[in-house]
Parts: C-alpha cells; structure tokens; sequence
C-alpha cells in the first residue's frame, strides 16, 4: 500500500466483515490482537464503525498476544491500559470476554497461568483472526530470537534490540521491563488467519528477511511462511527491500 492509512482500513473492514458474518450464524469471533504503533489505525477505524455504522462487538472475545512482567493494568505503560485507550472503551464488547496476559500473576503460578491461557483460547473456539506486529528482531507477539516452533503462552526474556525501541515510550531503557508474558509460536500458527503489519523505513530490513530468507529460529517471524493463510500488509517503506 502506498498509505498505511488506507491499508489499515482495508485491515478493519476484513475484521468487520468475519465479525458480521459470525453475527449472522449465531457465532462467537476470536480475535487475536496486537498492540504497539503498527495497529493503532486499525484500531481508529473499528471505532469509527462501531460508532458511525453501528458495527457490534456483542459477540467478539480477544485474546491479546503479550503484557510486559511485571506490569500493573493501572500503569500507563500496560497493554491492557493501551487496549482499552485505543479499542475497548469505545466499543460494546463484553468486559468478560476481554483475554489479555495478567501482568501481576504471581512467579509460583506462571506456567499454570500460561497453559490455561492456551487452553482458554482453545476451547473459546480458536482464533479465527490473528493481528500481528513485527519488531525489529523478528519478534512476533514477545516470541524473540530462539523461539521454538511450537512454543506456547510463556513468560520470555525481552531481547535488547526490543527494550532499546521500547525505551522512549518509558522514558529510558533502564524503565523498561525485562520480561514478558507472550503467546507462544505455536499458538500464533493455530489461528485460521493472521494478518502481519509493518509500517515504514526501519521494519524493511526485518520484514525482507522475514519473507524471503531461510526459516530460522533466530529470525522467529519466519515461521509465519510456514501458515498457510498470512497476508503481510506493508507501506511502501517497509516493503523497499523486498526482490
Ligand atoms: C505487541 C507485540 C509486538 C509488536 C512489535 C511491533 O503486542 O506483540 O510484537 O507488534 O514489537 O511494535 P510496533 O508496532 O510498535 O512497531
């Protein structure tokens, strides 16, 4: 696209669209979101719809990928603060249907957390859409470098190169959480659609190696060409290095 505005439009009214159509079965739509600066105009646009066309989360549940460790929801810095700033407080989803990792889940009951985290989107149904970002380590949800394949929802060592670009947002890396709790790999690859983001100059040459090299842990959005229903949706920047 030659817009991210445009292009994040096109995103939501696909969004719209798998919402409506399960509206009209009687359905439940799982909705795997994302948060960070790619996503925001998605986001914007949902509102828009909701407010100006009447578009109705009534039967929407999310699950969002990651929430820094620890992290309090009150805080500013959450995403969960950041979810109900650019989506949740503008919309009628249901409160309970809202899934997003509890950043103060005690160490003791980590993996447990974790495990029921996965199964709860299992038996919600699955996730039928699944919007992602990309950092510049190739990280999908916290999935950083060395993930494996088949990783679940797990707490994860944040990657320098990841709280370097998250340091302005905290006023300095030294505020910036080491850990997170993610979804894992292998829970992202079970979604029936997934739909990457990335906006310009500096994702180009992570999201050049994410499509055209060698699958590799190391570069863990990679694994994304092994699904076979993922669309990278890209600016014209982000997608100068690509053959
Ligand atoms: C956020 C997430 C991350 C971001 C990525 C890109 O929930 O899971 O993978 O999508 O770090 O962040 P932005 O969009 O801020 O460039």
């Amino acid at each position: 696209f030659n817009d991210s505005k445009v292009a994040s439009i096109v995103i939501a009214e696909e969004i719209a669209s798998l919402i409506q159509a399960k509206a009209e079965k009687n359905e439940m739509c799982v909705l795997g979101l994302a948060t960070g600066s790619s996503p925001i105009k998605v986001y914007e646009e949902l509102v828009r719809m909701h407010k100006e066309e009447g578009l109705s989360f009534s039967n929407v549940i999310t699950f969002n990928l990651d929430e820094y460790f620890p992290m309090e929801k009150e805080n500013i810095q959450s995403y969960y603060y950041f979810m109900h700033q650019h989506l949740f407080d503008h919309v009628d989803i249901d409160p309970k249907h809202i899934n997003i990792p509890n950043g103060m889940v005690a160490s003791k009951d980590l993996n447990a957390y974790c495990q029921a985290y996965d199964d709860k989107i299992l038996s919600s149904g699955g996730l039928d859409f699944q919007l992602l970002g990309i950092g510049r380590t190739g990280h999908i949800g916290f999935n950083e470098p060395g993930s494996h394949i088949n990783s679940g929802t797990r707490s994860i060592t944040l990657d320098h190169i990841t709280r370097v670009d998250a340091g302005p947002a905290f006023q300095g890396i030294e505020n910036v959480p080491r850990k997170a709790i993610t979804m894992g790999i292998g829970t992202i690859k079970k979604a029936k659609r997934i739909v990457l983001l990335a906006w310009g100059q500096n994702k180009a040459e992570i999201v050049k190696k994410a499509i055209e090299g060698d699958i590799l842990s190391h570069i863990p959005a990679t694994y994304l060409q092994e699904h076979s229903n993922t669309t990278f949706v890209l600016d014209n920047e982000a997608a100068t290095n690509l053959i």
